[in-house]
C-alpha cells in the first residue's frame, strides 16, 4: 500500500541522552507543532533528525533510538556535528533563515555552509529513496530542504512530490541576492506542487522564478520542458479541537488539579482582580520583534502612566537555535531589557514584566492562553504565527484581545484582531489602550468571527487541501510537451 512521507529537519520529537537513558521531548516550533496533529491521524512516515549527532550516539543505542522515534511513527537520517553546524546553524540558520525574514544584514554568505547544505539535503534525499516506495507521495517541509525534491525527483522521476515553506518566500530584491539563487529554484522545481502560507510569498517566488530562471509561468504554473509545476497558498491551520477541549478541560478541572503556573495566576488575579495580563509567547528569535516590544511596552507605560500597576505582560521566550551569534546577543539584549525596565518601573506592589525563558508543557501553554486578557504578537515578519491562531481557539466564552503583527502570516486571515505595525510604538500604545478597555461585547463580536473561521479550516483541513491538490495533480498530470 502507497505511504506518504513526510519529511522535515525537526521530527515532532527530540531525542535526548540522559543519565536515566534517552528521553523523547516534544519539539516546539510552528512546523513540528502542526504537522504533528496532521500526522498522528494517519498512515504516514516522518523522516528526520533525531535530536542528537552521531557523535553523541553510542553505538549500542542506535536500535533504542530507531525504536524509539518508530513509536512517534518516525525514522531518522544520521547527521554530525559537522553536518549540524554547516547546515543546520550555518547555511539554514545564518543564510537562509534571516535572508527571508528580510533581515538581509544578518544573512552570511559562506561557501563552507552553502557546500554542507547541499551535502546534508543529499543525505535527506538518500534517507527517503532508501525508506520509501515508487508509489509513495512525498512531502518536504521548509527551508532546511530546498535541494531535496529535485534531488529525489533525479532518482524517482515519477514520484509525486510537494513541497510546504513554513516561512516567508521574500520579495525578489531581497532573494537576488543570495549567491546560490538559481540552485535553491532548481531544488524546489523538483516538486510536483510548491505551497506557501500566503498569496504574496507565492508571488514573490513566481516573481523569482521568471526573472531569475526565465521559465514560463502562466497564473501559478510553472513550465519545464517536460513538467508543469503548480504552486499555490495555503495558510495553515492549527488543531482547532485539541486547544478548545484543552481549555474546556482546563476550566472544569478541581481546584486541587491546577498546575503550579496556574495556581500562581490565579494568585495573582486574586490579589490584583484590576490588574490586566498581556501575553506574549514566540521562540528566542529576533524575528519576533521581543526586543521592539519591550521598548514599546515602556512606552506605553510612560505615555498612559494610568495603567501602571494595572497590566503586566508576560513573556514566554523559547530557546531557540542558541548557537548562533545573533541570538546569543538577542538573549543577552532582552535579559537587560527586561531587567532594566522593570528596575525603574517595579513598585513594591508590581513588577511590569514577567519573563520566562523556557519551554513549558503544552498544560502550562493553555495555562496562559486562558489566563490572558490580551495577546500581543509582534512579529517584524513570520511566515504565519500559530500562537496568535492558538490564543483564539483556547478562548471559550469568546472573550479575550489579540494584539497582532501585520507582519505575520496569520494577520492575512485574522482581520478582526487588533493588527499593528511593529514598528509604531505610537500606534500600539494606543492600540494596547484600545484592548485593555475593549468592551466584553465587543471582543465577543470578534472572536466569534475568528473562532469559526479558525475551526473550520483547521490544520486537518490545510493538510488535505495540500494534499488533495498533489493527488489531483498526480492523476491529472499528462507528460507536457513544450511548444
Ligand atoms: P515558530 O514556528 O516560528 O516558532 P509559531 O507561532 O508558528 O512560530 O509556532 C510556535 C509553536 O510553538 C506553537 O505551536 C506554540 O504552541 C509552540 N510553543 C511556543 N512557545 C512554547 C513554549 N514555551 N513551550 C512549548 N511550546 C511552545
Ligand atoms: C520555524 C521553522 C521550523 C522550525 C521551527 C523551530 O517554525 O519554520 O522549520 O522547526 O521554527 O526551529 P528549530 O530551529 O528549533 O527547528
Amino acid at each position: 500500500m502507497s505511504k506518504t512521507i513526510i519529511i522535515s529537519n525537526r521530527l515532532p520529537v527530540q531525542l535526548q541522552i540522559s543519565d536515566g537513558g534517552l528521553t523523547a521531548i516534544p519539539s516546539v516550533g510552528g512546523l513540528a507543532t502542526g504537522m504533528k496533529s496532521v500526522h498522528s491521524g494517519g498512515e504516514s512516515l516522518w523522516i528526520g533528525w533525531s535530536g542528537l549527532t552521531d557523535e553523541e550516539t553510542p553505538e549500542a543505542l542506535e536500535t533504542e533510538i530507531d525504536n524509539a522515534l518508530k513509536k512517534h511513527g518516525c525514522a531518522k537520517v544520521k547527521l554530525t556535528e559537522k553536518d549540524i553546524e554547516g547546515f543546520y546553524f550555518g547555511f539554514s540558520n545564518r543564510t537562509v533563515w534571516p535572508l527571508f525574514h528580510y533581515f538581509l544584514e544578518y544573512s552570511e554568505f559562506e561557501l563552507d555552509f552553502w557546500n554542507t547544505y547541499k551535502a546534508v539535503n543529499q543525505k535527506f534525499a538518500d534517507a527517503i529513496i532508501a525508506q520509501s516506495d515508487e508509489g509513495d507521495t512525498i512531502w518536504v517541509h521548509d527551508y532546511q530542504l530546498m535541494l531535496v525534491p529535485q534531488m529525489v525527483r533525479e532518482k524517482r522521476p515519477n514520484t509525486s512530490i510537494g513541497f510546504f515553506l513554513h516561512i516567508p518566500f521574500p520579495s525578489y530584491e531581497i532573494f537576488r541576492t543570495l549567491p546560490w539563487r538559481e540552485e535553491i529554484l532548481e531544488g524546489l522545481l523538483g516538486s510536483d506542487l510548491i505551497g506557501f502560507h500566503t498569496y504574496d510569498y507565492e508571488r514573490h517566488f513566481l516573481s523569482s522564478v521568471r526573472r531569475l530562471l526565465g521559465l514560463d509561468v502562466s497564473f501559478n504554473d510553472i513550465y519545464l520542458d517536460h513538467r508543469v509545476i503548480k504552486v499555490d497558498s495555503f495558510p495553515m491551520g492549527i488543531d482547532y479541537k485539541k486547544f478548545k477541549d484543552a481549555a474546556i478541560a482546563h476550566q472544569q478541572s478541581t481546584k486541587e488539579k491546577r498546575s503550579d503556573f496556574q495556581i500562581k495566576l490565579d494568585d495573582h488575579k486574586a490579589s490584583a482582580p484590576d490588574t490586566k495580563l498581556i501575553l506574549s509567547i514566540d521562540r528566542l528569535d529576533y524575528s519576533k520583534g521581543i526586543a521592539k516590544r519591550l521598548n514599546a511596552f515602556e512606552y506605553f507605560l510612560n505615555k498612559y502612566p494610568e495603567y501602571k500597576e494595572k497590566v503586566r505582560l508576560i513573556i514566554l521566550a523559547v530557546p531557540s537555535r542558541s548557537n548562533v551569534p545573533q541570538y546569543q546577543l538577542l538573549k543577552k539584549e532582552i535579559d537587560e531589557l527586561v531587567g532594566r525596565i522593570n528596575g525603574e518601573l517595579s513598585t513594591v506592589n508590581w513588577t511590569p514584566i514577567w519573563y520566562f525563558y523556557r519551554s513549558l508543557p503544552f498544560e502550562n501553554l493553555i495555562d496562559l492562553y486562558t489566563s490572558s486578557d490580551i495577546a500581543w504578537l509582534t512579529p517584524l515578519r513570520d511566515g504565519m504565527n500559530l500562537v496568535a491562531k492558538e490564543y483564539i481557539a483556547t478562548r471559550t466564552d469568546k472573550t479575550g484581545v489579540l494584539i497582532l503583527s501585520e507582519m505575520a502570516g496569520s494577520a492575512y486571515e485574522m482581520n478582526e484582531a487588533l493588527l499593528i505595525n511593529p514598528n509604531n510604538f505610537e500606534q500600539q500604545a494606543d492600540t494596547l489602550k484600545n484592548a485593555i478597555t475593549m468592551p466584553r461585547e465587543e471582543q465577543i463580536a470578534r472572536n466569534m468571527f475568528l473562532q469559526n473561521r479558525l475551526e473550520r479550516y483547521n490544520v486537518e483541513v490545510w493538510a488535505n487541501e495540500f494534499m488533495g491538490a498533489l493527488n489531483r495533480k498526480k492523476e491529472g498530470s499528462e507528460p507536457f510537451v513544450s511548444q
